[in-house]
């Protein structure tokens, strides 16, 4: 057994995320939580809003509510709808906690200390219409890199790069537009990034087997130089944790917050303090410090391509940094970008799907299954509305949903519902649970390696075998000739929905559990033996037909849906 500490991307507070950013990082990292629980691993599986900075004062002003009030609010409403998609957080934080602001305060302090911070008196982007400072999100321009027109201050969302404010050409106030901005003098924290080069390049390479995907991007940030300038720490805003020196006031400091990105990743570790906090767990140093037996930790971490800089240099920086025994990242999974039936999600114009409607028109399994089998792994992928009829009524209904239905009733029809009994095993029998051995050993293998795709691929054949062989054997004739066989491979058949039940919780966990309750079942071991794992409904076990696991997406519903998500969310 081992222990897996698992932690998504925390979503930003402001508003309802799509369905793009769900399996770019919280669906994926639910998937391989759910497969580790069931496993029989300890599972730390943390995750929390992403509370600071501009966007979620921006946010709270358009909604016109304290911000405070409003990141509440949402709060509760993302955290509704995670429950609603099934991700299995062990607890779901804020980032706006007092445990991260304590700890915040603390990684600033060390990394003082340590000398990796410098005191910097430099010009900012100030409206004079707004009466501010306009950092990050408050400003909007032309990307000097890509020529990207709608960049934001501290990052393009075109081209990824990080920018600052200044280096915006025909900048503009997101606030009120205005372009009447002058550079003004204030005093900033900068993390010594560039002092850190060695150390980090170091730690990188000991990082065996990381994704292309992940160590591409860290590798061009460092060999660039580009992530490794020094970077701004604080900004001048109200929202957000004040600059501090631990419990000692940071003179010169006064009024200034840090930059959402330097609080943000540490809330990975106060999560996991909120979770003790919250009597949910009784020990966070065992998950996050190396001297309290972190170390026999493996820490996984899920997100979006964007988000690997932060966490590949940012966050490792302030970890090395503080010279503390910290647990660092042992595995980086990222994703590329799901687009929306021709172009991008957007979350700015509304458009696509967005969670909380994905749940409105059909249930978590249907949405978790499309998305996981068509994770953007190794390039961007789409979500169209055909590809989801087909995929739901192909995979979902036809190949899973119908073998349980026709099982289940034949069964119920000719024997009953209880587990027949008579028979003996043939060379069919021996062959399918050969073939699904090997199959689950392949499941089991991209699961743990976390391909996402293949996963779902390998699943999706394993339900095939069990139709294949239903339509091989045929109990519906055989039972005519040779009663004492057809109940063999009924009994074969209700065991193959209980295992299925247990191999594609970690996918569509409802189906899984209406499977097992069906089968009446509370014995969701993973199965080891696979003959032994198909013999565990024994005969006169008493089982019931479910109801129709999935219903198919017709053409008229599929229509519908397209129409209303074309346009701009309302
Ligand atoms: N809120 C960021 C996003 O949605 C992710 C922050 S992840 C963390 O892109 F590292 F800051 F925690
Ligand atoms: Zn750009």
């Amino acid at each position: 057994m081992a222990r897996h500490l698992i932690t998504s991307a925390i979503p930003y507070i402001n508003g309802i995320k799509h369905l793009g950013n769900l399996v770019g990082s919280q669906l994926p990292a639910d998937l391989f939580a759910r497969y580790c629980r069931a496993r029989g691993h300890e599972v730390l599986f943390l995750c929390a809003t992403d509370e600071h900075g501009t966007p979620a004062e921006l946010a709270a002003a358009k909604a016109g509510k304290p911000v405070a009030e409003y990141c509440a609010e949402m709060w509760a409403v993302q955290a509704e709808i995670a429950r609603g998609f099934r991700l299995s957080f062990d607890h779901f934080g804020r980032s706006s906690s007092p445990q991260n602001h304590r700890l915040t305060q603390h990684f600033a302090a060390r990394l003082d200390a340590a000398g990796l911070i410098r005191e910097v008196s430099e010009m900012q982007m100030y409206s004079r219409a707004d009466q501010r400072f306009l950092p990050d999100r408050y400003i909007e321009g032309t990307c000097p890199n890509c020529g990207y027109e709608s960049a934001r201050g501290d990052q393009c969302d075109n081209c990824t790069k990080q920018l600052d404010p200044v280096e915006l050409i025909n900048p503009r106030s997101t606030i009120s537009g205005s372009t009447d901005l002058e550079m003004r003098e204030t005093r900033h924290l900068y993390l010594r990034q560039s002092a850190m080069k060695d150390e980090l390049e170091r730690w990188i390479d000991t990082r065996e087997g990381w994704p292309v995907l992940t160590t591409s991007i860290a590798k061009k940030w460092l060999n660039d130089g580009e992530g490794l300038q020094d970077r701004g720490i604080t900004r001048d805003l109200d929202w957000g944790v004040p600059v501090r020196k631990g419990d000692a006031p940071w003179p010169g400091m006064e009024g200034k917050v840090f930059y959402v990105w330097f609080d943000a990743p540490i809330e990975y570790i106060a999560c996991a303090q909120e979770w003790v906090d919250a009597g949910k767990g009784d020990d966070w140093e065992r998950w996050w410090r190396t001297d309290k037996g972190a170390d026999d930790v493996r820490y996984t971490q899920f997100m979006g391509k964007d988000n690997v800089p932060f966490h590949t240099l940012s966050f490792p920086v302030t970890i090395l940094g503080s010279g503390e025994p910290w647990k660092l990242v042992d595995y980086i999974k990222s994703f590329n970008y799901l687009n929306y039936d021709g172009g991008q999600f957007s979350t700015s114009r509304g458009r696509g799907v967005f969670m909380d409607q994905a749940l409105e028109i059909l249930p978590a399994d249907y949405w978790r299954w499309w998305l996981l089998s068509h994770a953007p792994e190794s390039s961007d992928s789409e979500f169209t509305w055909e590809n989801f009829q087909a995929s739901v009524n192909k995979d979902l209904a036809d190949v899973l949903g119908n073998f349980v239905s026709r099982v289940t009733k034949f069964c119920r029809a000719k024997f009953g519902e209880v587990v027949p009994e008579g028979g003996a095993y043939g060379a069919a029998e021996e062959a399918l649970i050969a073939t699904l051995t090997t199959r689950i050993r392949a499941y089991e293998g991209h699961m743990e390696a976390m391909e996402v795709r293949k996963s779902a691929s390998e699943l999706r054949a394993i339900w095939v075998l069990g139709n294949e062989y239903l339509q091989e054997a045929a109990p519906w004739s055989t039972v005519k000739t040779d009663p004492a066989t057809a109940a063999m491979q009924v009994r074969l058949a209700l065991n193959l929905i209980r295992l299925y039940a247990v191999l594609s919780a970690p996918f569509i966990p409802d189906a899984a559990a209406t499977m097992l309750a069906a089968m009446h079942s509370a014995d969701d071991r993973w199965p080891g033996d696979v003959a032994a794992a198909l013999e565990m409904l024994e005969p006169g076990h008493a089982f019931e037909v479910p109801e129709v696991l999935f219903t198919k997406i017709a053409d008229e519903a599929r229509e519908d849906w397209q129409a209303r998500f074309a346009g701009v969310r309302g």
